[in-house]
């Protein structure tokens, strides 16, 4: 497979790439976002773009991919409505409606988190916003669109949150987390997992579009 990961200098997007670069199924990866990840492996090439809303200076070199895994997003906390939406929502949709035209044979795989809201009309302001980006990215005209719901992840093999106070928390409760992982599979998992699992699905498909921790940790 061909794959194309945004995000992958964050988190979820680090553990990703590396069960990429580590998967014999995986020929080649590039990784676009605005800062290169700064790793060097011969399957992967960095394609830094500024403009994360507009493609159409990249489009040549946005083709004949299998797989997309999406992992590119911020935290709503302390985040006004409007610009959360912009980096939810248009950022998601501008990449997704390019790529479907470009590859109508990919695979679209998009991280969420657990508690997105489907209806679009529940109380939280940011479930709302990643439930509408999740039923938008559904309509598109992929072969397939999985929407990746985890709840907390353990982050593993060295991978770092971009965000300062989400791997605060991380590194305070890694003990806790590591604990929960054995006792409550159910609402965690790893970056380890998250990356094997998008694999999997690209590959092989699953039987709903939706993932929780559970479904993610299943394959
Ligand atoms: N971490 C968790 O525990 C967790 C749990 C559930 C769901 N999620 C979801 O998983 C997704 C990824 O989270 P994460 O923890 O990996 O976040 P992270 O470590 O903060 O990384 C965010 C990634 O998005 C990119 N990014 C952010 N804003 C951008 C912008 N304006 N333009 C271009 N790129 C931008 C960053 O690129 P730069 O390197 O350029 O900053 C980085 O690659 C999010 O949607 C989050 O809601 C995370």
């Amino acid at each position: 497979m061909k794959v194309l990961i945004f995000g992958a200098t964050g988190m979820v997007g680090q553990g990703v790439l590396r069960e990429c670069l580590l998967a014999p199924d995986v020929e080649s990866v590039v990784a676009i976002g605005r800062n290169p990840t700064g790793q060097q492996h011969p399957k992967l090439r960095d394609l830094v773009h500024r403009n994360m809303y507009d493609y159409g200076d990249v489009e040549s070199q946005l083709q004949g991919f299998d797989a997309c895994f999406f992992c590119l997003g911020v935290s709503s906390v302390g985040m006004d409505a409007e610009r959360y939406r912009h980096l939810t929502y248009d950022i998601t949709l501008a990449a997704a409606a390019t790529l479907a035209r470009l590859n109508p044979q990919m695979v679209f795989v998009y991280v969420t988190g657990a508690g997105t809201d489907s209806s679009e009309q529940g109380r939280v302001r940011w479930a709302r916003v990643k439930g509408k980006t999740e039923n938008d990215l559904l309509k598109l005209p992929f072969r397939a669109a999985y929407m990746f719901r985890p709840g907390a992840i353990q982050p593993l093999h060295g991978v770092r949150s971009k965000t300062a106070w989400v791997q605060a928390i991380y590194v305070a409760a890694a003990p806790l987390l590591s604990w929960l992982s054995r006792v409550a599979p159910k609402y965690v998992t790893t970056t380890e997992q998250m990356g094997r699992a998008m694999i999997s699905v690209a590959r092989d498909g699953y039987p709903k579009p939706v993932l929780e921790s559970e479904d993610i940790n299943r394959l």
